[in-house]
């Protein structure tokens, strides 16, 4: 591990659990590991492990919705490390006008209400620092853990659509539904 300044160097938000930090380019190879786990993209698009050009090109998008929009989806760190754990934020939501809100971590973090932790400060950023007045969430409808974490936000179906050439539930949530701290 580097200085402690170089181990602080992108972190933007904190949770009780968590760290949130940005991405530099070169970081793409410490997001493989979840990106090519079956577990973790099982609900993701045709549930195939990414190759490295989806890999660096998540990474390269990340970095430069953080550029322009102020938003991406972070690099989820735990507060003792400095090791990837997960992914957390907000970004566009393709083909819409919409910004959406998404989550994934390492199957060995399940069960322990990190994402949901996560989810709370993103959605958070969204309304408080981004001033977004909405916000929105996809799923595979299988993806139940997923969906649950999207009603402990306060969330609601609104409808069945596609995104990304999957059918998926979405979820939202507007700027006056919003609850700081709920
Ligand atoms: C979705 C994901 C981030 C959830 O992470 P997590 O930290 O385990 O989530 P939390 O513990 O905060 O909350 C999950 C909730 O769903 C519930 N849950 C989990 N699996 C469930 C299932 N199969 N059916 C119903 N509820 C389920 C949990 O009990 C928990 O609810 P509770 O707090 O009321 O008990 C994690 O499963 C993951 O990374 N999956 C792979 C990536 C992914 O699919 N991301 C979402 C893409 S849309």
């Amino acid at each position: 591990m580097g200085s402690s300044a170089e181990s602080r160097r992108g972190v933007v938000l904190e949770s009780a659990r968590l760290r949130f930090a940005t991405w530099r380019r070169e970081d793409w190879p410490e997001f493989r590991i979840l990106a090519t786990d079956p577990r973790v993209v099982r609900y993701i698009s045709s549930g195939q492990p990414w190759t490295d050009e989806r890999i660096q090109e998540f990474v390269t998008r990340q970095c430069n919705h953080w550029e322009k929009l102020r938003l991406c989806m972070w690099k989820l760190l735990p507060k003792d490390g400095d090791r990837l754990i997960g992914i957390c934020g907000l970004q566009p939501l393709p083909e819409t006008p919409e910004i959406e809100i998404g989550w994934w971590l390492g199957p060995e973090h399940w069960g322990k209400g990190l994402a949901t932790e996560g989810a709370r400060i993103a959605i958070s950023y969204g309304f408080e620092i981004a001033r977004l007045d909405r916000i929105v969430a996809v799923a595979q409808a299988a993806n139940r853990a997923s969906t649950h974490v999207m009603e402990k936000l306060g969330m609601e179906f609104e409808k069945e659509t596609v995104s990304r050439g999957c059918e998926v539930v979405l979820y939202g949530i507007a700027r006056w539904q919003y609850k700081a701290g709920a």
